[in-house]
């Protein structure tokens, strides 16, 4: 690793992250930074970081760019990742918003920051699996990221053997999946269910209708306090009134947006809008 990255290009980067992702790079991240962007800059014919960097400077904002965000942003995920909100899924949230809908047959679920598809199946997996009076239901579940990268992945379904060794049962692997050599896939009957889209929490939400249920988990950590108000205010605007926000373990409203309650599920945190 090139120790003598300068500091104006490391504030370079962080100013573009922050301004176009809403993600802080904190300070003591650069190394972070150094092992993402240095094999990164090699990669797109650039003989160093500081060459990257002047390049974007440069250019005017573009596909390099958004690239150079994409390969800062954090992907880890897993099926069922903190098995206790999938619980909560099943033992409450759907349960009531099922009721909820009852006449209107529909459900709408948005799961904000999906990386490479995990959490999405897992919400799909728990609806098919739990409740299958719903398959005659017009189901939404929009599933979006940052990341063009992810989202492709995500659509594909394919996971290696770590992967799907990671939180599912054998029996939702064996029902939901179809072997490919070392990898497995879900079924395309179920993958097409979902909507996998590149979408930018700092930017437009246009085209989200209003949900039943929306995931936000493990993102919002990355964000300041103003983008976390924002964000949870914009959640506000597309909850329905009997709906539920459901965040990462480590993540809460609390302190940041009071306008949200939190209701406790089978020993874990779910949110909904206060009625007062
Ligand atoms: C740590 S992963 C969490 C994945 C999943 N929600 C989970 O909990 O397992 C964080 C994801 O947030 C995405 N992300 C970061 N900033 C974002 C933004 N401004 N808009 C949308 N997605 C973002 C990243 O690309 C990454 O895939």
């Amino acid at each position: 690793m090139n120790p003598e990255i300068a500091l104006d290009d490391v504030a370079y980067i962080r100013n573009l992250i922050r301004e176009r992702s809403a993600m802080v790079l904190e300070v003591e991240k650069t190394y972070f930074m150094q092992s993402r962007l240095e094999p990164f800059s090699k990669q797109e014919g650039f003989g160093s970081l500081a060459g990257l960097v002047s390049h974007l400077r440069q250019t005017s904002y573009g596909p390099l760019h958004e690239r150079v965000i994409e390969a800062m942003t954090i992907n880890e995920t897993s099926f069922f990742r903190d098995p206790a909100p999938f619980q909560a899924l099943k033992d409450r949230l759907l349960p009531e918003v099922i009721q909820a809908n009852w006449n209107l047959r529909r459900l709408h679920i948005w799961c904000g920051a999906s990386s490479s598809g995990q959490e999405p199946y897992s919400i799909l997996l728990t609806i098919l699996h739990h409740f299958p009076e719903l398959r005659s239901w017009h189901i939404r579940l929009i599933a979006t990221d940052i990341s063009l990268a992810m989202v492709k992945r995500a659509k594909e379904g394919r996971y290696g053997p770590y992967e799907v060794k990671r939180g599912l049962s054998p029996l939702m692997l064996n029902t939901y999946f179809s072997r490919q050599g070392m990898e497995w896939q879900i079924r395309e009957n179920v993958r097409n269910i979902i909507e996998f889209r590149e979408m930018n929490l700092a930017g437009s939400w246009v085209g989200l209708p209003t949900m039943d249920l929306v995931f936000m988990r493990n993102v919002m950590m990355y964000f300041d306090m103003e983008t976390r108000k924002a964000i949870l205010h914009r959640i506000r605007g597309i909850l329905a009134p009997h709906g539920y926000l459901v965040l990462g373990v480590t993540e809460t409203t609390l302190a940041v947006d009071d306008h949200f309650e939190r209701v406790g599920v089978n020993g874990t945190s779910v949110y909904r809008v206060n009625k007062k």
